[in-house]
Parts: structure tokens; C-alpha cells; sequence
């Protein structure tokens, strides 16, 4: 018995430890390239200028650049070669897929960082966020809407499909039918003060200005028009009118001094707008598909802009040229949030999954399967980010077709348990003093506990 019971003590011992082993290139990558790889990626017949054979060769990549992110095995051209993905070509050529097994130590070597051997470094970026470095000065006014519109529909509520939350006020906007709903946010709910007319059709996209004096909607009607509305929040009223589109204005945002207002198009336009005069700046054709998410930076000088091929592109907003290409999304964009010291850049898609990608260089920082669930039913997905926002504090709340709503630290690690939401949670955003705010697709408010 004792014998047995040590027999199983050794047995766990050896379980554990190997769980905890780390994958290294030299213990578990190199064996499986002279396996599967090398007959055709070596330094004398090197196949698309790729050698294989040791770890600097394989990080340096072949002829037409990298092919391993660390942290990012789904946009790392040698994993998609050997799962077969449909964009890279198959390997080993002409042959069934390796066991899966082995793909899955391809995977946990690039997850875990490229790591060469025991003793080697994990190559993932920390993610650090000083909180002073994002802390913006609170306006002197804080504002609130006085003399507000009666809401011309209060009874039957819209898909919260436009949701924005004022970075200063206890306030709420929602995108509604030729309206915008504005509610004061309590303790323990939402108070309809009123509404803003938006006599162009639906409301496609809503946020305010960084010091949350400028509320901007956008939208329209399919096929026919496209416009932006600018309102004064503390006076509830229309300041301008911006663009004159033949169709909807997806989204747009204002930089934070007022100056520029940028819009995406179904056309794949992005156009950015003086709002002074309201005189086209530039007109960019660069998107493949149209154009769903568009934000500025919290300094205003850029802003990211996404669409529903799952492409993203930075933009210097006085010039109009372009910063970075960021690509590791394969399925629409839809939402895109700057962490508030302007490092970070956070994007949301229907993929599942939400990057954090480093400003500095547009490196993904680090990739989530956030809302990643297969559904039962053939015409429901389950899978799919819908909105995220970031609190002030550098964490991040996503909401997902997954019907739960999520938290997560820094470094985008998860915090706590996922809070489900019985109807589909649209939009998520969180108040200025941190409470989680969920519109869904029944037209409902609620604040997450
Ligand atoms: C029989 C020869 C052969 C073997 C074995 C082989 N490859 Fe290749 N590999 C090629 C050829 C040929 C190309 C160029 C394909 C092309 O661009 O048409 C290539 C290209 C690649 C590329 C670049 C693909 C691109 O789209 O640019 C990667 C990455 C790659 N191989 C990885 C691997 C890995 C990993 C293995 C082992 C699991 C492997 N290869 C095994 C012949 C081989």
C-alpha cells in the first residue's frame, strides 16, 4: 500500500511537471523541423528562402519576412502553413496535416513568447501602464445637458447599437431613430432626461470629446445619406452639420481639441473633416471593406480607424497619412478604444478575440480569445466581440456574442468570473467613476453589479 501510494505520489510528481515544463525551440521545435521540415528549409535548399534549422535562421524567416509572432500563433505564417489555413500554403506540401499534437507544441512554443532554450527569454512584451501618464485634467464645467427635447419616443427603445458614456458627467447617450437619448446616470440606473434630433435616419455611431463638451453622432440612411452632428452638451444643442455622404456614416470621432472630425464609409472612405468649416481635409481609399470603427487618439494627433475584413490602419489626422497597418484580425472590426495614455490601442472583432497592440510600433502587444464559444445551433454564433472600452485604470471590459460581459487586468490577464447578460449586450462602456454600463439588443440599460 505505502509502495502503491508512492508509486502514485511519483506518477503526479512527474504530471506536474511536465505541465509546468516550458516549450523551448531547442527541446521540442528543432526536433520536429528535421522531422517534418527540414528536407526542404535547410541552409543548402532553403524553399521560399526559409531555413529552418535553428532558431535564429526560423525567426529570421524566409523571402517574404516573418513568420512567427510571439504571442500570436493565429497571424504567425508558420503555424498557418502547417493547420492548412486557407491564406498560407500547406506544410508539408502535398501531405496530410502533422498530428495535432505536435501542432499544438507549435502553438504553445509561439504563445509562450519564441522561446530559444531552458535558460532563454520569453520574447512577449510586458505590458505596463503608469496611471498618472493616461490621468487627464477635469474640466472646470462638468458637462451635463440643461433644456433638453422631450424624447419623441421614449416608449419603444432602439437596439443599443450607438452607446456612449461621458469621460466627465454621470451621462449616458444612445443612438436611437432620428434621435439621440440622453440619460443621467444614478446609483442605480438611468434617468431619460431628454433627447438631441437627428433628422438624417438612424444613429450608427456615437462619443463625446475627450472633455465630454462635444457629443458627435453619426449615421443615416442606407443607400441615401450619410451625415455627422455635432452637439453643444451643456446647452442640448446642434453646434454644426459635417459630410454629406450617399450613404451611412458608420462611425467618426472628433480629436480633442476640436479641430478634426474622421469618418468611415461602407464605401471604404475614410475622410477627415475641419470642423471649423466643415471643408473636406483628405479622402483616403485604402480600407478593402467598409469601414466600422474610427477613434481618436487621447492626444488627437492620430486615430485608428477598422473595417469589416478585419483590417486596421493608424492615421496622422492633420496630413492624412498613414502611421502603421495593423493585420491580425481576420473578421470585422467592431470596436476600436485608446488606452488613455495613448500607448495602446485596443481592437474588438467578430473573430473573438481582442489585440492590444503597441502604438509605438504596432506590434501585438497581446492577443485574447476573449469571446470564443461554438454554438449548438447552425445559425447562431456564439463567437464574436461586440464592444470594449477601457477604464481609467488601464483594465478593459469587452461584451461578446457569448452573452457575457468581461474584465480584464493590464496585462490582459482576466479578472474574475464573465457576468452574463440574458439578452445580448450590444455595447459595453464604463462611467466615469468605473461602473460597467450595458446596452443591449432588446433596448435595454443596465449596470453591471
Ligand atoms: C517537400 C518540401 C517541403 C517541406 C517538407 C516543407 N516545406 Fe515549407 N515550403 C516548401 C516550398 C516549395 C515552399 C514555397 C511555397 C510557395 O511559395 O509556393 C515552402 C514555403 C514555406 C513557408 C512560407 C510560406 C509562404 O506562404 O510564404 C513556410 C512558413 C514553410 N514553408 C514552413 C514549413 C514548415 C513549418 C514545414 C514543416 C512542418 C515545411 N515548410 C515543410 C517546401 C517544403
Amino acid at each position: 500500500m505505502k509502495n502503491q501510494l508512492s508509486y502514485l505520489l511519483v506518477f503526479l510528481f512527474i504530471g506536474l511537471s511536465q505541465a509546468a515544463e516550458k516549450v523551448t525551440f531547442e527541446k521540442h521545435i528543432r526536433p520536429l523541423m528535421k522531422e517534418h521540415c527540414l528536407n526542404c528549409h535547410n541552409p543548402d535548399k532553403s524553399k521560399a528562402g526559409l531555413d529552418l534549422s535553428s532558431y535564429d535562421a526560423t525567426l529570421k524567416g524566409g523571402s517574404s519576412g516573418e513568420i512567427v509572432k510571439a504571442g500570436a500563433p493565429d497571424s504567425s505564417l508558420l503555424y498557418m502553413t502547417i493547420i492548412h489555413h486557407e491564406d498560407a500554403e500547406a506544410m508539408p506540401p502535398k501531405k496530410p496535416k502533422i498530428a495535432d499534437k505536435k501542432i499544438a507544441i507549435f502553438r504553445e512554443w509561439i504563445l509562450g513568447g519564441l522561446v530559444e532554450n531552458e535558460g532563454g527569454k520569453s520574447k512577449l512584451r510586458k505590458i505596463e501602464f503608469d496611471v498618472a501618464a493616461g490621468s487627464a485634467a477635469k474640466p472646470s464645467v462638468i458637462p451635463m445637458p440643461k433644456n433638453l427635447a422631450e424624447a419623441r419616443n421614449s416608449k419603444k427603445v432602439p437596439v443599443v447599437q450607438a452607446m456612449a458614456v461621458s469621460p466627465w458627467a454621470p451621462l449616458v447617450a444612445i443612438g436611437g431613430h432620428k434621435e439621440v437619448l440622453l440619460y443621467k446616470q444614478t446609483e442605480s440606473g438611468q434617468e431619460l432626461l431628454g433627447a438631441l434630433p437627428f433628422e438624417h435616419g438612424v444613429v450608427y455611431d456615437l462619443k463625446f470629446s475627450k472633455n465630454g463638451s462635444i457629443l458627435v453622432a453619426s449615421g443615416g440612411i442606407e443607400a441615401k445619406t450619410g451625415k455627422v452632428v455635432l452637439y453643444d452638451v451643456l446647452k442640448g444643442k446642434k453646434i454644426t452639420e459635417i459630410a454629406d455622404e450617399q450613404d451611412v456614416v458608420l462611425a467618426a470621432d472628433i480629436s480633442a481639441d476640436h479641430q478634426f472630425v474622421s469618418i468611415g464609409t461602407p464605401l471604404k472612405m475614410i475622410k477627415i473633416f475641419n470642423v471649423k468649416t466643415g471643408k473636406m481635409l483628405h479622402r483616403i481609399k485604402k480600407h478593402t471593406d467598409w469601414v466600422t470603427a474610427v477613434s481618436f487618439s487621447p492626444k488627437g494627433d492620430q486615430f485608428a480607424t477598422g473595417d469589416r475584413n478585419g483590417g486596421i490602419h493608424i492615421w496622422e489626422a492633420k496630413l492624412g497619412g498613414i502611421v502603421l497597418s495593423l493585420s491580425d484580425h481576420k473578421l470585422k472590426i467592431n470596436d476600436l478604444a485608446w488606452r488613455a495614455d495613448g500607448m495602446m490601442l485596443a481592437s474588438a472583432s467578430e473573430d473573438g478575440k481582442f489585440i492590444l497592440w503597441d502604438m509605438k510600433d504596432g506590434w501585438p502587444a497581446k492577443v485574447v480569445d476573449a469571446h470564443v464559444k461554438k454554438s449548438p445551433f447552425r445559425y447562431t454564433r456564439m463567437t464574436g466581440i461586440l464592444s470594449l472600452d477601457w477604464s481609467r485604470a488601464g483594465t478593459l471590459v469587452t461584451s461578446g456574442r457569448d452573452k457575457t460581459i468581461r474584465t480584464w487586468a493590464v496585462d490582459g490577464q482576466k479578472v474574475g468570473k464573465p457576468k452574463e447578460s440574458k439578452t445580448l449586450p450590444t455595447a459595453v462602456r464604463l462611467s466615469e467613476d468605473g461602473q460597467v454600463i450595458v446596452g443591449t439588443f432588446n433596448g435595454e440599460l443596465k449596470i453591471m453589479p
